[in-house]
C-alpha cells in the first residue's frame, strides 16, 4: 500500500488528482462559515451560500464564454448533465446523430430513449484512431434530426473532435449540438457561442480541478429543456409547477454547495493558468509517455500518432498480457495508478479494435512531471521483461 506522497497518479481522465490547495481550503472554509442552504432563507449564512453558487457560475461563464451564467445549471457530474440534455430535449420520432467513440453516458440515455420513445439514432463511424469525418455527420442529417450528440475528446483514444466544424454544420442545418466535455473542460479552450455549442455537459472534478459530485450543463437560452427532476428550488414556492426561471428550473433540491465552493476555486485556478498552458504541458507529457511506451516491444498504442494534437490519454496493450494484470502490477509494485478495462466505452473499443481485450489507459494531468513519465515507462519495461521471461 503506497502513501499519497509516493503515488504516481496517471488516472486523470477518470478524475483529476491532486487538487490545487485552494480548492481544499475553500471547501473547508465553506463547511465552517457558509454551509447554510443557498436560496432557501434570507439569513446571512444562506446569503453567503448563495454567493458561492453565484461566483462559481460567473467563473464558469467566463471560462466557457457564456454571457448569462444563469444558463449554466449545476449537476452531479457529466453523466447527469448529459441525461438532462438528452431526456430534456428529445421527443417521440426525433432522430439523433452520435458517433462510435462515445462514452456510455451518451450512448445509454440514447439507447434508453430508443426503447422508451422510439427515437432513431445514427452512430457515425470514427476511424480506428478516433477521427471523425464531419462530412459524414452532415450527410446523416435528415428532416427529423433534432440533435447531434458528440464528445469533444475520446476518453479512450484522446482524439480531439473538431467541434467548431460540427457546430457550423449544426447551425446551418438548424440542428442542436450537445457536446460531452468530460475530457476537455478546463484543458481545451471552449467558447460555446463561437463553436456553435447549444448544450455543453462538463464535469467539475476532472480538468476543472473541483471535487467529485460537481458538474454542469450550459443550455442555450433559445433552447427549452424539460427538467429531469422537479422539486424545491426556493423560488415560486406557491406554484405547483417547476419554475421557468433559470437556473432554478434545472436545479431542484439542495445543491452540493461545499463541492461547488471547491469548484469555484478550481475554475479560478484554470482561468489563471489558462487552458492553453495546461493543454501544452499535458501534451508534452503525453507525447513523452507515448514515445517511451512505443519503444517497448509488443506494445500497441491506440489513438492518434505522436505529434498529433490530442488529449492527455494514452491507451495501450502489451501483447499477450491482460490489461487488468498490467494495471494491477503497476499499482501494487510501482504505486502507479492507471485504469484498465473498457473505460465505459465499448463503442470506442470496437472502433479501436480492442473490444476483445480492453486496454490500459494512462492519463497524465497538469501536475504530472517528467519523472512520473520516466517511472511509468521504466515500470512497463520491467513488467514486460518479467512477464516475457516467465512465459
Ligand atoms: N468517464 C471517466 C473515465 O473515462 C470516468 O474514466
Amino acid at each position: 500500500m503506497q502513501d499519497n506522497k509516493t503515488i504516481i497518479y496517471l488516472d486523470n481522465a477518470a478524475t483529476s488528482w491532486p487538487k490545487p490547495p485552494a480548492v481544499i481550503e475553500a471547501m473547508e472554509r465553506n463547511m465552517r462559515e457558509s454551509a447554510a442552504n443557498p436560496g432557501r432563507g434570507s439569513h446571512a449564512m444562506a446569503v453567503r451560500a448563495s454567493r458561492v453558487l453565484f461566483e462559481a457560475r460567473k467563473r464558469l461563464g467566463k471560462l466557457f464564454r457564456v454571457s448569462n451564467p444563469n444558463d449554466i445549471a449545476f449537476t452531479l457530474n457529466t453523466t447527469h448533465a448529459l441525461n438532462l440534455a438528452i431526456h430534456g430535449l428529445l421527443k417521440q420520432g426525433d432522430h439523433v446523430i452520435s458517433t462510435t467513440i462515445e462514452h456510455n453516458s451518451i450512448r445509454r440515455p440514447l439507447e434508453t430513449l430508443k426503447r422508451m420513445l422510439g427515437i432513431e439514432v445514427t452512430y457515425v463511424s470514427a476511424d480506428i484512431k478516433g477521427n471523425l469525418n464531419v462530412q459524414e455527420v452532415e450527410a446523416a442529417i435528415t428532416a427529423r434530426t433534432k440533435l447531434i450528440a458528440v464528445t469533444h475528446s475520446s476518453n479512450l483514444l484522446g482524439t480531439i473532435i473538431p467541434i467548431r466544424e460540427i457546430g457550423e454544420i449544426a447551425r446551418r442545418r438548424k440542428v442542436s449540438l450537445l457536446v460531452d466535455a468530460a475530457q476537455s473542460a478546463g484543458v481545451l479552450p471552449i467558447d460555446v457561442g463561437g463553436m456553435g455549442v447549444d448544450l455543453l455537459a462538463f464535469p467539475g472534478h476532472k480538468g476543472l480541478m473541483g471535487p467529485q459530485g460537481t458538474g454542469g450543463l450550459y443550455i442555450n437560452p433559445n433552447l427549452e429543456l424539460e427538467p429531469l427532476m422537479q422539486g424545491g428550488t426556493g423560488s415560486k414556492s406557491e406554484a405547483p409547477e417547476q419554475p421557468l426561471v433559470r437556473p432554478d428550473r434545472y436545479e431542484a433540491g439542495t445543491p452540493n454547495t461545499v463541492g461547488i465552493a471547491g469548484l469555484a476555486e478550481g475554475v479560478s485556478f484554470i482561468l489563471k493558468e489558462t487552458p492553453e498552458a495546461i493543454h501544452a504541458k499535458e501534451q508534452q507529457m503525453t507525447f513523452e509517455l507515448m514515445e517511451g511506451l512505443q519503444s517497448i516491444e509488443g506494445i500497441t498504442l491506440f489513438g492518434p500518432d505522436v505529434g498529433v494534437e490530442r488529449s492527455a490519454i494514452v491507451s495501450f496493450l502489451l501483447e499477450g498480457v491482460d490489461p487488468s494484470e498490467m494495471a494491477f502490477l503497476l499499482d501494487q509494485q510501482y504505486g502507479i495508478a492507471v485504469r484498465a478495462g473498457f473505460h465505459c466505452t465499448p463503442l470506442g473499443h470496437e472502433t479501436a479494435g480492442s473490444i476483445e481485450t480492453g486496454a490500459v489507459r494512462a492519463s497524465p494531468g497538469y501536475f504530472t512531471e517528467k519523472s512520473d513519465i520516466v517511472s511509468m515507462v521504466e515500470a512497463v519495461k520491467e513488467i514486460t521483461r518479467t512477464l516475457r521471461g516467465g512465459r
